[in-house]
């Protein structure tokens, strides 16, 4: 059984995952418009990413016997000035939902819930990984600065970008 506290952090964090998914996918937009495929691969599989880890908690919420409320999401934004921009708002929103999954596992230690405890481990150390890898691509971006063959070259490499769906448990 899931305590109401713990099914409400839970409801608004899936909201956060969905709105996460959305504000992706916006930047998949952006990235379309500037014509660089593998920017938008790696934006379709970031949108997949967060797709799963909204359903991840909601399934979990239901096997808990909890009760899903879906929230409304919010609109994101539609234009960036530049790839370089667009990855400074990825890390800055990734490491806002570590802060939020921080803040989900202090409602459950304080709800004495060890098994969303134990359940939401696996997002912090996705959170980890997140954040490296948005900000190894990041300082790539910063390296390339205005070069446009070197920005065809990290499209490349982010066109080998595939989504496996992950085990959540
Ligand atoms: Fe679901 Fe990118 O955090």
């Amino acid at each position: 059984m899931i305590s109401q506290e713990m099914e409400k952090a839970f409801n608004s964090q899936i909201n956060a995952e969905l709105y996460s998914e959305y504000l992706y996918l916006s930047m998949k937009a952006y990235v379309s418009r500037l014509n660089l495929p593998g920017f938008i691969n790696w934006f379709d599989v970031q949108v997949q990413e967060e797709h799963a880890h909204a359903m991840g908690m909601f399934d979990y919420v239901i096997s808990r016997g909890g009760k899903i409320e879906l929230l409304a999401i919010d609109k994101p934004e539609t234009d960036w000035e530049s790839p370089l921009e667009v990855f400074e708002h990825v890390l800055k929103h990734e490491q806002l939902v570590t802060s939020l999954i921080n803040k989900l596992m202090d409602v459950a230690e304080s709800s004495h819930d060890r098994a969303a405890l134990s359940f939401l481990d696996w997002y912090l150390k996705e959170q980890v990984e997140e954040e490296k890898n948005v900000g190894n691509v990041l300082a790539t971006l910063r390296l390339i600065k205005n070069d446009a063959n070197a920005l065809l070259l990290l499209d490349k490499d982010l066109a080998t970008r595939v989504f496996n769906p992950p085990i959540i448990a």
